[in-house]
């Protein structure tokens, strides 16, 4: 395991939100090597200590557990205040971090990304063993993307190149692939015959706050579809690797991603929708909507096609906002109906086709949904209901911070949990054929209340999350 994380972006929202917190719960439950260490990067400038006291006012202490693990991670601590445009600054500031192989981690924009890198190489920091980790947005399109990936390659290999889509990193979405992988029975019926549907849904109560600017060029089509939801579709259909290593699970997952179908304008009609929040009601409290110049949505959905023999003319609807009434990433497969009805209670059009339910966020729940019959027959016939097989895990598992998972990953050099160049490519290349056709159809942004489910357009795209009326079914 590597033991020298260079962070770049050290005094940025994401490096004290996430990944010093996980720094502190790594070093708590002893999981990091010996002589870890971490240079901080930021342009803010502090000397070390005047970083730490800063780091130390960020970080609580939420459960009165870490106080020795906050004050070992600030021990480790170095930080440098250097321009990112700046590789000779770089260079000549970090070059005597090479004595041991490192991993870089730019949290930073991606215009950063190519100088970070020249004055990285210059400093010896990116030669073999050492490794790169990317945040995202990595590229505005396909064409910036490729820029990116091809700027990277100038530097460094593939296989030392780790690209962070924190969904990755959290437990219950690895939990998909052991869903699916670990028993006989989904897989026999995951496929066209037996799957009518498959929603995936990320609704949020938090706004775009603070990050208008941000929000205003990418929406959330480039935020949360190119990346955390394309990925979870791509988990859920991909066909089975042959294993778990980093290659062959990516390569499943690349495969399903250029089978989506491209979007025309045609097709923008009828399968999606933006939207974006006004003001309304969150949580009980009045919240003011996004305002902004430009046209760009924090609500999408779409319905999506994978054109290969699994999931021929099977819909997936992906919808995504935020200011939603409720917090909630869920998956929902819904099954055919029966082929012959032999119930008359209740009738046919009644009867609740099969649904795996796999919820992810705020609680981990997966669920599914029979029709059978426990009560006694009072009048004589059997009358079916839907019955919820519930599995419920209990106690709750521990979850750690999606970055815990994926720092450790970086640091050992298991890419699996990361995103290759050809992934991203490809869903970029859908990405940009949903933004061309909402150009070409001038597919609008509705408004929606704040509170609200999205645009009332938007109905038809949450039937198995917010029910008829709107309303969160239980
Ligand atoms: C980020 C997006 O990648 O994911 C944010 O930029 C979004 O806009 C966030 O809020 C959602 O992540 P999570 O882990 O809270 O579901």
């Amino acid at each position: 395991m590597h033991d020298t994380l260079l962070l770049f972006g050290a005094t940025g929202d994401l490096a004290s939100r996430y990944l010093f917190p996980s720094l502190v719960h790594l070093l708590r439950d002893r999981l990091l090597p010996e002589g870890f260490r971490v240079v901080a990067v930021g342009r803010t400038p502090h000397d070390d200590d005047g970083f730490r006291g800063w780091l130390r006012e960020r970080l609580h202490d939420e459960d009165g557990r870490n106080h020795d693990a906050l004050e070992d991670l600030l021990s480790r601590v170095r930080y440098h205040a250097l321009d990112l445009q700046d590789a000779d600054a770089i260079a000549a500031e970090l070059s005597r971090y090479g004595d041991r192989p490192t991993v870089s981690y730019l949290s930073t924009p991606p215009n950063l990304f190519a100088p970070a890198c020249r004055g990285l190489k210059a400093a010896g920091l990116l030669e073999d063993p050492s490794r790169l980790v990317l945040e995202k947005p990595l590229g505005h399109d396909l064409a910036s993307a490729r820029e990116i990936n091809a700027t990277l390659r100038e530097s460094l290999d593939e296989s030392r190149i780790f690209r962070i889509d924190h969904y990755l990193g959290k437990a219950p979405v690895q939990n998909l692939l052991a869903l699916r992988f670990g028993n006989t029975l989904l897989e026999a019926v995951w496929e066209r015959r037996w799957i009518e549907s498959v929603d995936i849904v990320v609704a949020e109560t938090a706004g775009v706050d603070g990050r208008e600017g941000y929000y205003a060029d990418y929406g959330a089509l480039r935020d949360m579809v190119q990346n955390h939801m394309l990925q979870l579709l791509a988990l859920i259909a991909m066909e089975p690797p042959a294993s778990l290593d980093a290659d062959s699970v990516r390569d499943e997952k690349r495969k399903v991603l250029r089978a989506l179908r491209p979007m025309t304008a045609a097709d923008a009609v009828r399968d999606s929708v933006r939207g974006r929040y006004g003001d309304g009601v969150v949580d009980g409290h009045a919240v003011r909507g996004f305002r902004h110049e430009r046209e760009v949505e924090t609500f999408v959905a779409l319905r999506a096609y994978i054109d290969n023999w699994r999931w021929a003319g099977v819909p997936f609807r992906l919808v995504t906002g935020k200011r939603m009434p409720a917090r909630a990433t869920e998956i929902v497969v819904s099954f055919r109906p029966v082929s012959h009805w032999l119930y008359e209670r209740p009738s046919r059009e009644r009867a609740q086709p099969n649904r795996l339910h796999v919820c992810l966020q705020p609680e981990e729940a997966i669920d599914l949904t029979l029709m059978g019959s426990l009560a006694a027959p009072e009048w004589g016939a059997t009358e079916l209901q839907p019955l919820t097989l519930d599995l419920e895990m209990s106690p709750a598992p521990k979850r750690r911070i999606a970055y815990e998972r994926l720092l450790i990953d970086a640091l050992k050099g298991d890419q699996t949990l990361f995103v290759r160049d050809d992934e991203v490519e490809a869903a970029w290349q859908w990405i940009d054929s949903v933004s061309a056709a909402w150009q070409a159809a001038g597919t609008p942004v509705e408004e929606y209340p704040a509170g609200s489910w999205g645009p009332a357009s938007a109905a038809p795209f949450l039937p198995t999350v917010t029910g008829a009326n709107g309303k969160r079914r239980p």
